[in-house]
C-alpha cells in the first residue's frame, strides 16, 4: 500500500507526463505436498503473487487511466493446469492469467490494457527459492531471462493479451487449456457485459 502511494507520488513529482507500463513481476513458488514446508509460507506467496498485484494495479490505475500505459502481468505456464507439489503457485498463477484477461477487457476502449505474460521454466534464483536443489532444472529446459523479456515487450508491442514464452512452453500450455483462454476471456467478457453489467446497480 505504502509503496504504491510513494511509487505514484514520485512518478507525478518527477516524471509529471508521459505513459506509465507497471510490471507486476514479483513472486515465488515453493515444491512439497500442501501446507509445506508451513502455511505461513503458502499465505504469503499469495500475498506477493496475487494480493500485491491486485493491490499495486488498483492503486495505480487512476495514474495510468490520466497517462495511457500498460500492466504487464508476470504469469507462469503452471496458470494453465492444476500444478501437484505446487498447488498454491500454480493457483495463483491461474488467478493472475485470468484477472490480468478480464481486465484487458474490461479496459477495453480506454488507453490502458494488459498483458499476461507466462514463461516456463526461466533461468533465475525461482527454483533455489522454492526449495529445489541447484541444477534440478536441465538447462535445454530453460530460457533466458533476456529472452522471456524480449519477448515480452514484443507482445506488448504487437498489441497481444497473453503471451507464453517459447515453443515449447506454448505446446504445454496448449495441452493444459482447450479452447484458447484469450478467445474465453473476450467470449465471457461480451456475456458478462450483455447480461449482468447492465444489471448493476451502485
Ligand atoms: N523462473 C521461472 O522458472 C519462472 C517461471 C514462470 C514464472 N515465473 C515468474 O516470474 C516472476 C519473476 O521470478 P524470477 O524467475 O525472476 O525469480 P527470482 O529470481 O526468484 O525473482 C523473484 C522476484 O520476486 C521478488 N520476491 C520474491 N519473494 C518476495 C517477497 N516475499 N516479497 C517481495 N518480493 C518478493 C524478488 O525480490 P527480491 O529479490 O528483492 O527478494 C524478485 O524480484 C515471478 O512472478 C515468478 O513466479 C518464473
Amino acid at each position: 500500500m505504502r509503496a504504491a502511494g510513494a511509487v505514484e507520488a514520485f512518478l507525478r513529482r518527477e516524471v509529471p507526463g508521459g505513459r506509465v507500463l507497471l510490471i507486476n513481476n514479483s513472486g515465488f513458488g515453493s515444491y512439497g505436498r500442501f501446507p509445506e514446508p508451513n502455511l505461513a509460507h503458502q499465505l504469503e506467496m499469495l500475498d506477493v503473487n496475487v494480493r500485491a498485484l491486485v493491490q499495486l494495479t488498483g492503486l495505480l490505475l487512476p495514474l495510468l487511466r490520466e497517462r495511457g500505459g500498460a500492466v504487464m502481468n508476470i504469469a507462469s505456464t503452471a496458470s494453465f493446469q492444476p500444478t501437484a507439489f505446487m498447488a498454491t503457485y500454480g493457483a495463483s498463477k491461474a488467478f493472475v492469467l485470468n484477472w490480468s484477461l478480464a481486465l484487458n477487457e474490461e479496459l477495453r476502449g480506454t488507453n490502458v490494457r494488459t498483458l499476461a505474460v507466462c514463461p516456463g521454466a526461466t533461468e533465475s534464483e525461482f527454483d533455489l527459492r522454492a526449495g529445489l536443489a541447484k541444477g534440478s532444472v536441465a538447462k535445454s529446459l530453460s530460457m533466458t531471462s533476456e529472452e522471456v523479456v524480449t519477448m515480452a515487450f514484443g507482445a506488448l508491442a504487437s498489441g497481444q493479451a497473453l503471451v507464453v514464452t517459447g515453443w515449447k512452453n506454448k505446446v504445454s500450455a496448449f495441452v493444459g487449456s482447450f479452447p484458447a483462454r484469450a478467445l474465453v476471456a473476450r467470449f465471457a467478457a461480451k456475456v458478462l457485459a450483455r447480461f449482468r453489467l447492465k444489471q448493476v446497480q451502485r
